[in-house]
């Protein structure tokens, strides 16, 4: 497929003008580096290609061929409804975000593990009580996701001899899990024995609000890290969950309204961790190195691993 017209838009969109024109890496391309909020119809009509983390508002397919996302997730992309043109193509961003979603959550886990709070409580009142550290080697994981962030989550987390299970739509065998099941057959024994549910899935009309009152019901003591999507949640269930004792506490990076608002219950309760969505952020240069392999396999009809599949919606 041939691209003439590459529309940017959106956060980055300055970092990625400069790094783009710099290197002159899109000679012979016309290109228009738009603010979000300034992208006009004549933008949208003009291009072929459309590159940004999310659809702008008043967004239109109109002459697009090619859709990049920018972020790994296209939720909001496949939110503009049923009708995505078969075609045009979606890609997404793939880069180090296994790597840093790995870091993030072993971070959490390892506070909990090493009892970060409970020291920091007891140096609080000068107490000396001894609680033992639990090793990584005996803990047990769930990681819902297999794709590439799920799997390169589960192989960091062999490294430190974790024991990882993962939970998939088709459940079929993917490495550095020790086994996985499949979305409609999970094993709620599975659940109970974890100590860390970790969610890397993407929002589909499958995954929307999976955590749900029945799912906590299975958790025995769980703390769960969320770096999937926040629509995936019963954010209610969550709490009732924290509250009952299935779950002993929450790390929650995404949410389904963001930024979360200031008035969520979610801000203060003690079991709950937020942080601003930032577990697996794109980087400008990131974003510039798969946007060209992905420009040139466009191109020269190259195999493309970031295609997404809309009918799958991820
Ligand atoms: C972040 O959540 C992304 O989609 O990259």
């Amino acid at each position: 497929m041939k691209i003439t017209n590459i529309l940017f838009t959106g956060r980055l969109v300055d970092e990625l003008e400069g790094l783009l024109n710099a290197e002159e890496m899109l000679n012979g391309k016309r290109v228009r580096f738009v603010p979000d909020g300034e992208v006009s119809s004549e933008d949208l009509d003009w291009a072929d290609a459309f590159v940004a983390f999310h659809p702008v508002a008043h967004f239109q397919f109109a002459n697009l061929k090619w859709v990049h996302s920018l972020g790994a997730g296209v939720d909001r992309y496949m939110a503009l409804g049923d009708r995505w043109p078969e075609d045009v193509l979606l890609t997404r961003t793939i880069t180090s975000f296994g790597q840093k979603i790995g870091e993030y959550t072993l971070s959490y886990m390892l506070k909990e593990v090493q009892h970060h709070n409970r020291f920091q409580e007891q140096q609080g009142r000068a107490a000396w009580k001894m609680v033992a550290p639990r090793a990584l080697d005996e803990v047990k994981v769930v990681v819902f996701g297999t794709g590439e962030i799920g799997q390169e989550l589960a192989r960091i987390l062999g490294l430190f001899g974790v024991q990882v299970e993962g939970v998939s739509r088709s459940g079929a065998d993917k490495d550095h899990f020790f086994r996985v099941m499949s979305l409609g057959e999970i094993d709620d024994s599975s659940l109970a024995e974890a100590d860390f549910i970790i969610n890397t899935l993407p929002l589909t009309k499958e995954t929307a609000g999976l955590f749900d009152e029945r799912l906590f019901g299975c958790m025995n003591q769980a703390v769960i890290i969320n770096v999937g999507r926040g629509g995936t949640v019963d954010h209610g269930a969550l709490l009732n969950a924290l509250d009952s004792g299935s779950l002993k506490a929450a790390v929650l990076d995404v949410f389904e309204e963001e930024p979360l608002p200031a008035d969520s219950p979610l801000w203060s309760h003690p079991g709950v961790t937020v942080t601003p969505h930032i577990s697996a952020i794109t980087t400008p240069e990131e974003a510039v190195v798969c946007f060209l392999e992905t420009l040139d396999a466009v191109e020269s009809g190259g195999e493309l691993r970031n295609r997404v599949d809309v009918g799958r919606g991820y």
